[in-house]
This record gives C-alpha cells, sequence and structure tokens, in this order.
C-alpha cells in the first residue's frame, strides 16, 4: 500500500476529485481527515471509507474562516497523532468580470484559492517541520499555467498557487518537506459546470450546459474530460513516497489541452 501509515488532510472532499482521492488514499492505507464545508456530504465519505476498512474522520468547516483553516491541522495531529501529508484541494471558480468587479467577489475568490490554502499550509509546516518529514500538495489548473478567460482573477490565484508551492518547496525542502502544485485540465465534477455555464458570459447564454462541457472536451488532446480519478491517482503519486525525488513542480494533468 502506497501510503501505509501516512496521516493527512484533503480539502474540499466530499465532492469530486477530493472525494475520489480520500476513497483511494484510504484503500492505499492513509489515515484521512475528510474537511469540507458540507459537513454531512464529508460524513458520508468517511461513512463510505470505514465501510471498506479505511480509517478517516470528517470536518464540516467553510475555510473561508481563518481559525478554520488554521484548526484543521491541529484537530487532526490530535485525532491521528501527526501529520504527513496535506493536500489543500480547495478552490472555487472565481468571477467572470473584469471591468465592473466587485471588490467583495475578489477577495473571496482570493481567500478561497489562496489565502486559506496559506494558513492551513502554515500550520502543517509547524508539524512537518518538527517530524522531519512530510509532503503538500496545492491544486492549481491549467489556468494558473497558461490563462483563464472564464475568469481572470482565478488565474491569477491558480498561478499565485504555483508560485507559493515552489518557494515553499526551496525553503522548506532541507526540512525534509515536499511541496508540488498539480495543474488539472477540465474534470468531470459540479465545478467545471460552473466555469462553463455562466450567466455573465453573453456567448455561452442559453446553451445547453452538457454541451458547453462536450466542446471543452474538445480542446484536450485526448478529447474528452478527465475523471475525478485521473487526477486523484497523480495526487497519490506526488504526495506519496514513489515522488520522493519530486518538489517545486507544477505538474499538468490536462488530457494534453496544452500540447
Ligand atoms: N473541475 C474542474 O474542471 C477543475 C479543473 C482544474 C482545477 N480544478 C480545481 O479542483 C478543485 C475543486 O475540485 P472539484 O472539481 O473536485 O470540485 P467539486 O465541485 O466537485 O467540489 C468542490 C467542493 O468544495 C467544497 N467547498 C466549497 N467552498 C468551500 C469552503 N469555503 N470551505 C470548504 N469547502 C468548500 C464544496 O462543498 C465541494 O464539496 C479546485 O481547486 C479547482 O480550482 C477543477
Amino acid at each position: 500500500m502506497r501510503m501505509a501509515g501516512r496521516r493527512g488532510i484533503i480539502t474540499a472532499a466530499a465532492s469530486g476529485t477530493g472525494r475520489a482521492a480520500a476513497l483511494m488514499f484510504a484503500r492505499e492505507g492513509a489515515a484521512v481527515c475528510v474537511v469540507d464545508r458540507d459537513g454531512d456530504k464529508a460524513e458520508a465519505v468517511v461513512g463510505d471509507i470505514r465501510n471498506a476498512g479505511g480509517n478517516a474522520f470528517a470536518v464540516g468547516a467553510d475555510l473561508s474562516d481563518d481559525a478554520a483553516a488554521r484548526d484543521i491541522v491541529a484537530t487532526t495531529v490530535r485525532e491521528f497523532g501527526g501529520i504527513d501529508f496535506l493536500w489543500n484541494h480547495l478552490g472555487i471558480p472565481g468571477p467572470a468580470a473584469v471591468e465592473d468587479l466587485d471588490m467583495a467577489q475578489w477577495d473571496s475568490a482570493i481567500d478561497l484559492n489562496l489565502r486559506s490554502q496559506f494558513i492551513t499550509t502554515g500550520a502543517a509546516l509547524t508539524e512537518m517541520k518538527k517530524a522531519h518529514r512530510g509532503s503538500i500538495l496545492f491544486t492549481s489548473s491549467v489556468s494558473g499555467l497558461v490563462s483563464s478567460p472564464w475568469s481572470p482573477v482565478y488565474g491569477a490565484a491558480k498561478a499565485g498557487i504555483i508560485g507559493l508551492a515552489q518557494s515553499l518547496a526551496r525553503r522548506y525542502g532541507s526540512f525534509g518537506i515536499r511541496v508540488n502544485a498539480i495543474c488539472p485540465g477540465p474534470i468531470d465534477t459540479p465545478m467545471l459546470r460552473v466555469f462553463v455555464d455562466r450567466p455573465d458570459q453573453p456567448h455561452t447564454k442559453g446553451m445547453d450546459v452538457e454541451d458547453l462541457v462536450g466542446k471543452v472536451a474538445t480542446v484536450t488532446a485526448l478529447g474528452r474530460v478527465a475523471q475525478p480519478e485521473e487526477i486523484a491517482r497523480a495526487a497519490l503519486f506526488l504526495l506519496s513516497d514513489d515522488a520522493s525525488y519530486v518538489t517545486g513542480i507544477a505538474m499538468p494533468v490536462d488530457g494534453g489541452m496544452r500540447a
């Protein structure tokens, strides 16, 4: 098992890729703290993990709250006796507007795509430094590598996440801590539907949301969107010892979208 004895956190883990990863990591022997704003759905994921013989617990937390973002690390350490991995998977689509952007929306997008991740990571680093080992992963996006015409704010935040991951990799490498970013293309989750079906984008107005998802699929080389498990497998690689000499990278998992 590739995560035997490893204890850690996955955020936004009640749905989509985070949920797939929580189930997969637990199957691989990890003890998983399943964090999500939707506490009931997080509990359901934990139920599925336990029914399969795995070890997990749920925390219902809105990570826009600084204290909540910090506390999930202490809670995990209390429950499991330590923390070996952290996957900051949370992110929100961000507003489409630019010229007429309500700056409260800017704040919210930056808070949930950068700030909360920074706070949780700071708390985890304190613990990982003591243990002199750890692995941290941030979810960026192809939007962080190339662009996000859907939401330039999202593009800025996701590029920022890569800068943060690479800076932390250099700063904490000598403590035995690896830090990477993963950059998915389109994934078959509820969030993809929010991305493509924006009421404030006139050129998609009135189009069927599944037709829009089909259009996005055509910009990948593989001609399809990813299944959540395909992203979770790449995250498993980066967070496990399989990637023991991999740090400071921004790994595209994008079906050849940028090729
Ligand atoms: N879906 C895509 O096409 C795609 C592509 C590239 C990157 N990403 C990234 O993947 C991550 C999201 O993943 P997904 O596609 O699995 O999404 P998803 O829609 O399946 O799940 C998002 C989860 O985040 C939770 N959440 C939302 N706000 C929260 C908050 N304030 N506090 C705690 N939890 C909160 C929701 O309850 C939900 O369970 C984001 O970082 C996103 O930027 C997604």
